[in-house]
């Protein structure tokens, strides 16, 4: 135990408050919470791509205004997961493979090209055009897909 974890456990002791031990027991290594971080920004990422590719295949009524939202939701979070990359989180609950800590500079390259086709994506979809729309999202698809091939396991 550090200081701040006595100092904890005896303001434990001392008033019994159950969001003191919450916070405790949900302690996380540095990696763990790295993966955590990432696998959040990869389930935002998702979740505002998957209406647009819907709309992009006609699964859904393309709605302009909806699909610039979520362009500009993915461009604003594709910043984020590179974050989560860190040295000697390649193991446990992870399906990102040890490769990524390996090809370094190709890892940051394919995260590049995804952030700048998604950026791209955000300002095509201001002219809600979706003939000018669909190529540009298929660029972007391929930047995950192109990723996740090399370094994302099944
Ligand atoms: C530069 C690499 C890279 C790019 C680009 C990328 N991904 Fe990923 N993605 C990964 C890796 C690696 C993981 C595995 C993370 C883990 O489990 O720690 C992952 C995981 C995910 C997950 C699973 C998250 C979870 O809860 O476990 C989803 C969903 C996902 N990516 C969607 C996307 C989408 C959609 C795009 C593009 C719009 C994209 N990714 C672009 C590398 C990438």
């Amino acid at each position: 135990m550090n200081l701040l974890q006595k100092t904890l456990a005896i303001a434990i002791a001392a008033t019994g408050f159950a969001v003191v031990t919450n916070v405790m027991a949900d302690e996380k290594s540095p990696a763990e919470a790295a993966i955590d971080y990432r696998q959040g920004a990869f389930t935002m990422i998702k979740h505002h791509f998957g209406p647009m590719g819907a709309m992009v295949k006609g699964e859904m009524e393309f709605n302009a205004a909806e699909f610039a939202k979520n362009a500009d939701a993915v461009a604003a979070l594709s910043k984020f997961p590179a974050n989560g990359f860190i040295a000697g989180s390649y193991e446990g609950e992870t399906e990102a493979k040890p490769e990524i800590e390996l090809n370094a500079d190709d890892f940051k390259k394919k995260m590049e090209t995804f952030q700048v086709e998604a950026a791209a994506l955000a300002e095509v979809a201001k002219g809600g055009d979706i003939a000018a729309i669909k190529p540009q999202f298929g660029k972007v698809g391929e930047s995950c897909k192109a990723c996740h091939k090399e370094y994302k396991k099944d």
